[in-house]
Parts: C-alpha cells; structure tokens; sequence
C-alpha cells in the first residue's frame, strides 16, 4: 500500500483508493512488547470500537470523517484535508470554540472520546473535525466526560481553554455535573501530589 500520512503511537494511516475515491486506511499494526493473542484481540477490539463510535458520532451530528468501510484491524475513512490543531500554530478561538461544540455534541450522544487532545482534532476550514475513537466508550459516566476535558485543559493555554468549556458548557446537557466531576477530578490529583511529596 501506498504513502504512509502518519505512523501514530497506535496505527499507521495510508493513503489508497477505493471504487476510485482517495481515502485513507487506518492500519493498527502488530505490537511485539504484546503477548500474541492478546495484541491481535486489542487491535480488533479497537477497530470495531472505533468503527462504532465513528457511526454513532456522525448521526448524532459531530463533525467526523466518513467511514467508508471496515477490516479486522483495518478503518477505511474520507481523509479530511485540513491541519491537527496540535501542528497549527497559535489555535484561534473559534477552534477551540468549535472543539467545545463538538465534544459537547458527543457527549450528548452518550460518548466519551477517551483521548480528546489537539492531536486528535482537524481543522478544516472553520470546521473542527474529531478522529481517533479507538478509546472512546458509549457506557459513560460524569467520570469520563471530566477526563476529556482535563485533557484539554491540560494542552491548551489558559485563554484557549477558556473559550473552549465556555462553548462546551453552554452546549453540553450534563455540563454541570461534568464540571463538577472535573473539580473532584483535579482535587484527587492535587491530594495525591501533596501526599506522595510528603512520603
Ligand atoms: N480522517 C483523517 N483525515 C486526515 N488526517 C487523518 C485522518 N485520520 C488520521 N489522520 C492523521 O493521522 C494521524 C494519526 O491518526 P489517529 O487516528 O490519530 O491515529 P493514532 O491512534 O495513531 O494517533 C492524525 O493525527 C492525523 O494527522
Ligand atoms: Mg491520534
């Protein structure tokens, strides 16, 4: 298969052509460090939950790329032509807005993303799109909705996050109790530093 457009932590993402449209095929290649049987059922595992997050993210309205189809370890997914919000330099605030929209979208849908960061979001034209679900889970709780935020909140800059939960806060159902549980969350982190500093 053709160019390789990325080799991630967890994939490899080629470009190719099916019934003569560009698309690209996300790969989830074998891992040696990983017990044989064990490797070849995670890699499967999270191609379907991707695959199936991807679906249920698009008809509840998010800004996702199309799947087109899918193997055992293989997506095959529309490419989006645009930039990562990690490699764009300085993300505007109607990036980070757009990105609040869009995760409070998939959490309205009942999906945690599981590795929300702006590695993970396209910018395309004024579009956000949102990739990478192989983490993501559809039993969620506040729990997980708060760590998609501290990731964000961790990534970005204070002025950046700001305008993002200001669009997830006023677009997510259970906005309030997510934040509440991002507080517990961070409170939890602060007490184990203090606690394992004082050891
Ligand atoms: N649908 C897509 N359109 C455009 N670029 C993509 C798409 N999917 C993945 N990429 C590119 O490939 C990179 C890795 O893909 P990703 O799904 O995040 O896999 P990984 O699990 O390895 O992080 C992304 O950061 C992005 O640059
Ligand atoms: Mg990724």
């Amino acid at each position: 298969m053709k160019p390789i457009v990325s080799e991630g932590a967890e994939a490899r993402i080629y470009r190719t052509e099916l019934y003569g449209r560009r698309i690209l095929v996300k790969r989830r290649e074998p891992k040696r460090y990983r017990i044989k049987e064990l490797d070849s059922s995670i890699r499967e595992y999270r191609t379907r939950r991707e695959a199936t997050a991807l679906a249920r993210a698009r008809s509840s309205g998010a800004s996702v790329p199309r799947l087109v189809g899918v193997g055992r370890y293989d997506l095959y997914i529309e490419e989006i032509k645009g930039k990562t919000l990690s490699s764009a330099l300085g993300i505007g605030s109607g990036a980070t807005r757009e990105a609040g929209v869009q995760l409070a979208i998939l959490h309205n849908a009942g999906i945690a993303h599981g590795d929300f960061t702006p590695a993970n979001l396209i910018l395309s034209g004024k579009r956000v799109y949102v990739i990478d679900f192989g983490l993501s889970s559809l039993t969620t709780g506040s729990e997980e909705r708060a760590l998609d935020l501290l990731l964000m909140k961790r990534q970005l800059s204070r002025a950046e996050y700001s305008s993002f939960i200001r669009a997830y806060r006023s677009n997510a159902a259970e906005g309030n109790e997510t934040l509440a549980r991002l507080r517990e969350v961070e409170e939890r982190g602060r007490y184990q530093k203090r606690t394992l500093s004082n050891i």
